[in-house]
């Protein structure tokens, strides 16, 4: 990726650079919608070709750095090709792209530099753990530092002779072993990393202690394990505050403190979490919701959409947690191939515990605020029941919807069929936007052409469950393409809410042309989904509220913002143009 614009700024003037870039960022004008054909305008890409997992994402020095695998040679994943992207960021949402900090060149990784995390070690040196793909096509674990450290973008990487710091273990196959977490210090001053594995069958996270982070020993008791999950990767260990939405750094730990414990799993291509509490003295993690057991699969869904391989940092800055994950396109490999690019990540996400101590929140972080341009909103309105109202003066395809939904009367609830409780993706799709209920379904409908031919529906079901309610939140993909070979499923999950005492329930959804980005009653769930409509190419996608329920419901509020589009990874003149217009 060579002569790229930001990257030639003097180190200097690097964060005036990007602080140019966020004021003087493009509006998103009629004229410029039509030209995106899904790329994103404010989520993560790459310039072109593959990108997956996100990696090592670190506040070091006033600077946020980003990689992320990615194919340099295309836009497939491609096993032997994988290296690590890297931009730059001083607001999260405007990015730099330098050049690869990590490739396949050396016989610890000839076959791929795959996922793992960054850690900044006292003093400050950052270091990254990756897995290297080796030559005998192993999975083995290295290590890498800048080469210069007073370099405020760190864009070289050097790989010591001495890798792998951690080699195959002999109780592992070859091809199962990889994702080294971010590391945490105990309070015997050992170092802790976790990583995938699969062990005699059973897929197990493994931590691995070390004294001076190029030793590194296995515990023989894995952090956790399940016989019922072919493999999981990406395993990501984290602190969170018991009261408070502030983030923790990854090594704290005592009074105060909870730990979410994060695993992808392979088979069912879906990013899980629970709460525990993790003691350093065992290096063990104990469920704050043990009936949910051993089966990751039982655990809470990070996101009851389209994303995967997730991976948390804490941010210095705001003090504050902020995760990231990888949502992959759900049409052909040959529409990867025509675009010349393929996966987004989703916009990042301040994560913290709500304060049932069981569920983690999620929001997009505040910087999102510094895209929005036109405003339009509505107070204290009402939705009748069959209405569809269209919010008019923004553009659709990119913008920051919020809105609160008031109940008047829980009376008119459907009875909830026990059965349903156990896959809700199914309820979503059996009990669509357009099959009425009792309470909804209400919500959003987005992307939509003007003859609602295509459209997305984000939407809440309220049921009636043993003399108490459950909320059902939805974003139902069915009609959200006229195209063939695109999945197009209904996503859903249950809300953990107490709407009988609430009356109430908020969703905000992000569109930005292929991602429709939801967070339901304040980020408890989330549905991140991908869209392909046709219509987009040639005409407005039009954006409503609308209630098909029995009764009329509130609209307490709806606001709706126009984003701008962000500098993301623009690869130009090779010229800092905004170094140079903001320079006095
Ligand atoms: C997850 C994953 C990781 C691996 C990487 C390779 O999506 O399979 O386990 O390190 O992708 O690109």
């Amino acid at each position: 990726m060579a002569g790229l614009p930001l990257a030639a700024c003097a180190a200097v003037a690097f964060h005036l650079c990007l602080l140019a870039a966020s004021s003087s960022t493009p509006r998103l004008t009629p004229s410029s919608e039509g030209r995106h054909g899904g790329r994103t305008a404010y989520h993560f890409q790459p310039a072109k070709n593959w990108q997956n997992d996100p990696n090592g994402p670190m506040y070091y020095n006033g600077i946020y750095h980003f990689f992320y695998q990615y194919n340099p040679h295309g836009a497939l994943w491609d096993i032997g090709s994988l290296s690590w992207g890297h931009s730059v960021s001083g607001d999260l949402v405007n990015w730099a792209a330098l050049d690869n900090a990590l490739d396949p060149t050396v016989p610890f990784d000839a076959n791929g530099c795959w996922s793992g995390s960054a850690t900044i070690l006292p003093g400050g040196t950052p270091a990254i753990l990756y897995t290297g793909i080796d030559a005998k096509k192993e999975q083995v674990q290295n290590l890498a530092f800048p080469k210069n450290t007073s370099d405020p973008l760190l864009r070289e990487w050097d790989k010591p002779s001495y890798n792998p710091v951690i080699p195959l273990p002999v109780d592992v196959p070859g091809d199962k072993f990889r994702d080294p977490s971010t590391a945490w210090l105990g309070r015997d001053g050992l170092w802790r990393i976790a990583v995938s594995a699969e062990v005699s069958g059973v897929a197990s996270t493994l931590i691995y202690r070390s004294a001076d982070f190029l030793r590194w020993e296995r515990n023989a008791v894995p952090l956790h394990s399940s016989r019922a999950a072919g493999m999981v990767e990406c395993p990501d260990l984290f602190p969170v505050k018991e009261h408070g939405n502030d983030g923790f750094d990854t090594s704290a730990n005592g009074p105060g403190v909870r730990h979410v414990l994060k695993l992808s799993v392979m088979d069912t291509f879906q990013d899980y979490y629970m709460v525990g509490r993790y003691d350093d003295a065992t290096d063990a993690f104990v469920l704050e919701e043990p009936e949910r057991g051993d089966d990751v699969r039982n655990w809470r869904r990070l996101d009851y959409g389209h994303v995967y391989a997730s991976k948390s940092f804490f941010d210095a800055r705001k003090n504050r947690r902020v995760l990231w994950a990888w949502a992959n396109e759900s049409d052909s490999q040959a529409d990867d191939i025509a675009r010349g690019w393929s996966g987004v990540q989703t916009f990042p996400r301040k994560v913290w515990m709500d304060k049932d101590g069981k569920t983690l929140r999620q929001w997009p972080i505040e910087e999102i605020e510094t895209l929005r341009t036109k405003r339009v909103g509505l107070q204290r309105t009402e939705v009748n029941a069959g209405a569809l109202k269209e919010i008019v003066g923004v553009a659709g395809s990119q913008a920051d919807v919020k809105v609160v939904f008031k109940i008047p009367s829980l009376a008119e609830a459907e009875t909830l069929d026990p059965n349903w409780l156990l896959d809700p993706q199914k309820l979503c799709g059996e009990k669509g936007a357009s099959v009425q209920g009792g309470i909804g379904p209400f919500g959003l409908i987005v992307m939509a052409s003007g003859d609602l031919q295509e459209h997305t529906a984000v939407f809440f079901r309220v049921f009636k469950h043993h003399e108490k309610y459950k909320v059902l939140m939805c974003t139902d993909l069915t009609r959200s393409s006229t195209r063939a070979r695109v999945y197009k499923p209904p996503y859903g999950g249950f809300v953990d809410i107490d709407i009988e005492e609430h009356r109430s329930i908020k969703l905000r959804t992000l569109i930005d042309h292929s991602v429709v980005e939801s967070f339901g009653a304040g980020g408890r769930v989330c549905i991140t989904a991908r869209v392909y409509p046709e219509h987009a190419a040639t005409s407005n996608r039009h954006l409503f509220v609308f209630n098909n329920g029995t009764d009329a419901l509130g609209v307490s509020k709806l606001e709706v913002w126009e984003l701008a589009t962000a500098t993301v990874n623009i690869v130009g003149d090779g010229d800092c143009k905004y170094c140079r217009r903001r320079r006095p």
